[in-house]
């Protein structure tokens, strides 16, 4: 065989082996009873710049079912549903749902969530100074469920 032809032979091979090395792209039904309910505002920022990775709303894009993009964008669906599901906020406590209004401040502010890597696909989900203090001041300004 030519040199070419074993190099992409040797990125190719790995490449369709890895592809039997599947993941579970599952959203869990969403009971409305117990999702997060805010003014459209609120809901619409929310749902374009967090549900993807915090909730059981998730938008698979395309790469989500190639290896090894699959794996990432499973592990941060995984990760993210786990510290924080909006399809299941008024099945916490409300201590922990107090919690949980303080990290979603704290994230914002230090401009940590929505992840850095996840805007690199989806760059309309970049929060503008408006919708950051929009979301601080609703998630600041309620204690009780709704
Ligand atoms: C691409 C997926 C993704 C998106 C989009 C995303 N997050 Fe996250 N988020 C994660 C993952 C994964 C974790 C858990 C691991 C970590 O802390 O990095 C997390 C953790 C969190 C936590 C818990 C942090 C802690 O201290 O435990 C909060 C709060 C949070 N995200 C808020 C948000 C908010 C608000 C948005 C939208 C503005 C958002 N996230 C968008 C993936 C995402």
């Amino acid at each position: 065989m030519k040199k070419p032809t074993i190099i992409i032979l040797s990125v190719l091979i790995p490449f369709l082996l890895i592809q039997f090395i599947t993941v579970d792209r599952v959203n869990p039904p969403v009971y409305k009873s117990i999702t997060l309910k805010a003014p459209p505002e609120v809901m619409s920022i929310l749902k374009n710049s967090c549900y993807d990775c915090h909730s059981n709303e998730t938008e698979w894009p395309f790469y989500s079912s190639i290896a090894p993009f699959s794996w990432l964008v499973y592990r941060d669906v995984k990760f993210g549903r786990e510290d924080l599901n909006f399809s299941d906020w008024n099945k916490m406590t409300d201590k922990r749902r107090n919690h949980k209004k303080e990290e979603i401040i704290e994230e914002i502010s230090r401009e940590t969530m929505p992840m850095p890597i996840y805007l690199i696909t989806h760059p309309l989900a970049s929060l503008s100074n408006e919708e950051k203090l929009l979301l601080k001041n609703w998630f600041k300004g309620r204690s009780t469920k709704k």
